[in-house]
């Protein structure tokens, strides 16, 4: 089963083609660079870019595969959540396709590509499993019962992790995005330096927050006389520290909850951005592997924004007979709970 897929949610623009599980390509453009200056993403220049950029990854990606367009079977698209203009031209440009050459069409929710990404590629991966999805826009914990069964557990009240990896690394002058870069220098520092606080341990059941973390080491930063190249270690490997345990706090409560409605799940994804930094990921996966969890995610390509995800969720929803509309509506806030089959 041949299948286009494309992403445009936020600032990258995606374009991929499988054929089963095998990916035939896989075709990225990060807008970093057009929003370094505003410190964020632009939701006007981000369509703007999807648009000027899709034509030429459409092209690229059909030319990387090898097959043409009338070999497809089916174009999906990510129809939310997200930035509505993003998301609207990507909608768009897949239903076009869909139309034109009569093929199915079919609208996937960006956190169930992230979710299903860890099945990529002959992954052991089996439902039901619990989901801790982590990026620059998400933070939660899902008990997945099998494809379209999300039970959603908790939520981030503030910032994602993602996007408070960003924020450090902008209050330390390290650039964009900051995962990388702050994990690259956790490495070199020292995790005890600076005691940085888990905030909502006590409270909040599954929920999480990191604003507090994030206000903690702007603090921390404020009272350093000079920031050199030790102390910025130090930083973002405390800061990296207080993210893992928070995060290991938060899976076991919700694995709690997990063990009681399915105790024969043995499984823990993380997806998302987030899941690209090993440190957390061998922290969580030497803790839960003691309880007899394995923790699995997809590779490292695929964490982070990309179509072939998007193509993989079309995939499962295709071989399930599940399509979508062509009247299918943008959505930019779309919850997995809320997805409907
Ligand atoms: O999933 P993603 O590409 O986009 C959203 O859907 O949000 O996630 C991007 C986020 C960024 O905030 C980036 O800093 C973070 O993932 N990220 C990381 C790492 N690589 C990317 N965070 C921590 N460690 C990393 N190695
Ligand atoms: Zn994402």
């Amino acid at each position: 089963m041949k299948i286009l897929a494309i992403e445009t949610s936020c600032d990258e623009t995606a374009v991929a083609i499988i054929d089963g599980e095998q990916i035939l390509s896989n075709q990225i453009y990060s807008q970093i660079e057009l929003h370094k200056e505003y410190g964020g993403v632009v939701p006007e220049i981000a369509a703007r870019s999807h648009v000027e950029s899709l034509p030429k990854l459409l092209e690229q990606s059909f030319e990387e595969a090898g097959i043409t367009s009338h070999q497809l079977d089916a174009v999906a698209a990510t129809g939310g959540p997200g930035l509505i203009g993003g998301v609207m031209i990507g909608l768009t440009y897949a239903k076009s396709i869909a139309a034109m050459l009569d093929k199915k069409f079919i609208a996937i929710n960006h956190l169930e590509g992230h979710a299903l990404s860890a099945f990529m590629p002959e992954s052991k991966l089996k439902y039901p499993f619990l989901l801790l999805l982590a990026s620059g826009g998400h933070c939660q914990t899902v008990m997945v019962k099998n494809l379209g069964g999300y039970k959603v557990l908790g939520n981030t009240l503030d910032d994602a992790p993602g996007e408070s990896f960003d924020k450090v690394a902008r209050m330390l002058n390290l650039g964009y995005p900051g995962g990388p870069i702050v994990e690259k220098l956790a490495s070199q520092g020292n995790k005890r330096a600076f005691d940085f606080p888990r905030p909502m341990l006590k409270q909040g059941g599954c929920n999480f927050s990191f604003s507090g973390l994030k206000t903690a080491v702007r603090n921390i930063i404020l009272k350093q006389d000079s920031i050199d190249d030790t102390v910025t270690a130090n930083i973002c490997a405390s800061f990296q520290e207080a993210v893992a345990e928070i995060f290991l706090f938060k899976v076991s409560k919700a694995l709690e909850i997990f063990i009681d409605i399915h105790p024969e799940g043995k499984d823990i994804v993380i997806a998302g951005g987030v899941a690209a930094n090993q440190y957390i990921k061998a922290k969580l996966s030497r803790t839960f592997k003691e309880k007899g969890y394995n923790i699995v995610s997809p590779p490292l390509a695929l964490c982070t924004d990309n179509a072939v995800m998007i193509a993989y969720a079309a995939l499962q929803r295709l071989k399930s007979g599940n399509f979508s509309d062509l009247s299918f509506s943008p959505l930019s806030r779309w919850p997995l709970d809320e997805i409907k089959y």
